[in-house]
């Protein structure tokens, strides 16, 4: 499986589900905005997110299925992660191999030396990833602040 995974940019097609990603019940208490999201705020935002250059929305397929998906958005050299695995494929290293992948594509086609993250300090999974991916905490509180060198 994790061969055969890899990042590609979304298309409309991805709409809704990137929609049934996000209104997952652990997404959405993970997220910064910790409300479930209503379908048209979902398809205004994931349109603009494709119209903006700076922000780039990718999800990890194999071909066959989703796993997930990746975004930065775009801070000069610099680009904000954010990751959500699909709720059936959590707990199996997919989130870990979204992070390889998500820092090899903002390296190779962002040119991008640094990426930040902001997790939530009660979602410990996701913190032991990007601990693991080679993130560091540069502050705490109740949500933390990461980097990563590329
Ligand atoms: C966070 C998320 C991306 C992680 O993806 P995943 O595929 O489940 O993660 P993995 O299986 O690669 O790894 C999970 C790691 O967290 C660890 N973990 C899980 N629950 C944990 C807990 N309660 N305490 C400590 N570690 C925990 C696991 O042991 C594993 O580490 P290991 O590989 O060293 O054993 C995924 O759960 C998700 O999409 N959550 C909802 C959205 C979200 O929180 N996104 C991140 C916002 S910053």
């Amino acid at each position: 499986m994790a061969n055969s995974i890899a990042l590609r940019l979304a298309s409309q097609d991805d709409c809704r589900q990137l929609f049934e990603w996000r209104n997952d019940p652990t997404t959405v208490a993970m997220s910064l905005v910790s409300e479930p999201v209503a379908w048209e705020d979902h398809v205004r935002w994931f349109e603009s997110v494709l119209a903006n250059p700076a922000r780039h929305l990718l999800v990890a397929s194999n071909g066959e299925e989703s796993f997930g998906t990746v975004r930065f958005d775009d801070i000069g050299d610099t680009a904000e992660i954010s990751i959500t695995v699909s709720p059936e494929k959590r707990g199996q290293g997919v989130g870990g191999l979204l992070l390889e992948l998500a820092a090899t594509w903002a390296k190779e086609e962002l040119g991008l030396n640094r990426i930040l993250a902001q997790i939530k300090a009660t979602n410990p999974a996701s913190i032991a990833i990007f601990k693991k991916s080679g993130y560091e905490i540069t502050s705490d509180g109740e949500v933390l602040s990461l980097v990563k060198y590329l």
